[in-house]
């Protein structure tokens, strides 16, 4: 346990948004560097030191329109050494001393060179850029529907320390859809960044090491199965809150944090309703008491303060029924009902949303059943594993480009792993429970219910889907509209860096 900040002293961060360095016709061109700065976090505590985009923690907030294109070139301006825990002696291509960065829009289509590709990494120094380089500068086609998208660091075997440091960031794509629905804009959405760190007393970021009683000799010491922070954050700030009018508001929810699932609900006992998620509005909102939200994934929310003038309402995070009593992480931030109302804004709730057709009349072209198993590494410690290949295995997921393929998430370890795919926003089928111990037997599904529809909220389009302990979960995915390499892999961040992520391979 690090040391105890108190709850709802900071004010909500309103993050800036990124300005275009220039325009041509349509496409605007962008500069974000990735430097080493330091940040205040929270009102006790010292200055942070972080590696943010454009020096700021979290990056600067991309808002953008369809049919707008945007290049971003990604300056990695990082010092050549990790002040995290990193041990550079698990590469083996000479480039030991320098920090390696790449950034993966998660949830944009766009062509594998702009992806994010794991090995395309570069350093500081442009000469010393890794095979899968391609090109310096991004192109982000901005084709899709709007939704809440977000960039983050994705460099091979360290993303899991890049993205900690506090390399992530938002990124809002809106159409003429969502805009003629008349929802709370300007002030009235808030995009909030759920984090998780831990401190030291210094107020520096502590992220672990291996165990003490690990062997002496074990290579890449930070390589923990699993990291949860003990302080959450909203926007870069501890525990904060945020002033509001007695009206309704949109809130962007993404969950940025390594490793750690929110079960989050407001301690009012008031109701919400669900508009959006990874890949853009639902069909119509879905009313909900609470909800949960895994490493990557996004809800567009809107809560009605109206009836809560003059009072102080907690969203909070349900840590089940035996929580550590030193747990503090059931609060993430206040909403405090204290502003006058304004003549501006809307309390519209539209009835309905968007347009979503249904995958599920497409000629499926491949079923492929893919287990989410561990092993063990030759150190003894947890190797997470998709279908049992490592990372460096040849390519096995090979769809042809246009075709629709049903994946099913075999979970058999006792951990829900949030699933991710590049370049496409698929639909979850369903999720059925089968029998675990008689897998670990016999290595046969026995289902031992009937498969369950997606939760309401999950009805949309997703990125990221959360495959449960012990169950199989189905999506229907169309490989389009590029062709060429991508990876798919687990988004808790500790396991796609070892080695819970693959390349998939869009043939033409
Ligand atoms: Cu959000 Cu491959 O990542
Ligand atoms: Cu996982």
């Amino acid at each position: 346990m690090t040391r105890k900040l108190e709850k709802f002293v900071d004010m909500l961060p309103k993050m800036s948004v990124a300005t275009p360095l220039k325009k041509d016709n349509h496409t605007a061109y962008y500069e974000v560097t990735m430097e080493e700065f330091t940040q205040k976090l929270h009102r006790d505590l010292e200055e942070t030191k972080l590696w943010g985009y454009n020096r700021q923690f979290p990056g600067p907030l991309f808002d953008v329109k369809q049919g707008e294109p945007v290049d971003v070139k990604w300056i990695n301006q990082l010092p050549d050494n990790h002040f995290l825990p990193v041990d550079h002696s698990i590469f083996h291509d000479g480039h030991d001393a320098e920090v390696r960065t790449v950034t993966h829009l998660h949830g944009m289509e766009t062509e594998p060179d702009s992806d994010g590709y794991p090995e395309a990494w570069f350093t500081k120094d442009f000469q010393h850029v890794g095979p899968f380089f391609k090109r310096e500068i991004y192109h982000y086609p901005n084709h899709q529907r709007g939704a809440t998208l977000w960039y983050h660091d994705h460099a091979m075997g360290m993303t899991r320390l890049n993205v900690y440091a506090g390399l992530v960031g938002m990124y809002i794509l809106r159409d003429k859809r969502e805009e003629s629905l008349k929802l709370p804009k300007g002030e009235y959405e808030i995009p909030l960044i759920l984090l998780d760190r831990s401190f030291h007393d210094d107020g520096s970021l502590l992220y672990p090491n291996q165990p003490d009683n690990a062997s002496e000799n074990l290579p890449n010491p930070s390589i923990v199965p699993f990291f949860q922070g003990d302080t959450l954050l909203v926007n870069g700030k501890v525990w904060p809150y945020l002033e509001v009018e007695p009206r309704l508001y949109r809130f962007r929810l993404l969950n940025a944090s390594n490793g750690r699932s929110y079960q989050l609900y407001l301690d009012s006992g008031q109701s919400f309703f669900q508009i959006g998620t990874d890949g853009g509005l639902l069909r119509k909102p879905v009313k909900l008491d609470r909800f949960t939200l895994e490493p990557a994934e996004r809800a567009d929310l809107l809560i009605d303060f109206s009836n809560y003038a003059g009072e102080e309402i907690i969203l909070k995070n349900d840590l089940g029924p035996n929580p550590d009593p030193e747990d503090e992480t059931f609060d993430v931030m206040k909403f405090k009902v204290s502003l006058p109302l304004s003549e501006e804004g809307t309390n519209n709730i539209p009835k309905r949303l968007s347009y979503i057709p249904s995958l599920k009349g497409n000629r499926i072209t491949a079923h492929r059943n893919l287990k989410l198993t561990g092993t063990t590494d030759e150190y003894g410690r947890p190797l997470p594993l998709l279908n049992g290949k490592k990372w460096a295995d040849p390519v096995t997921e090979k769809p042809g480009l246009g075709t629709t393929e049903i994946w099913s998430f075999i979970n058999i370890m006792g951990f829900t792993h949030p699933i991710h795919l590049h370049l496409i926003q698929f639909q979850i089928l369903d999720r059925r429970p089968f029998d675990l111990a008689h897998y670990n037997e016999t290595g046969e599904i026995k289902y031992t219910g009937p498969a369950r529809p997606p939760e309401l909220n999950e009805r949309g389009y997703k990125d990221t889907v959360a495959a449960h302990s012990g169950e199989v979960t189905r999506v229907i995915v169309r490989f389009a509209p590029y062709s060429g390499q991508y990876v798919w892999h687990c988004h808790v961040l500790e396991h796609e860096d070892y080695d819970m992520m693959r390349p998939y391979l869009i043939i033409d």
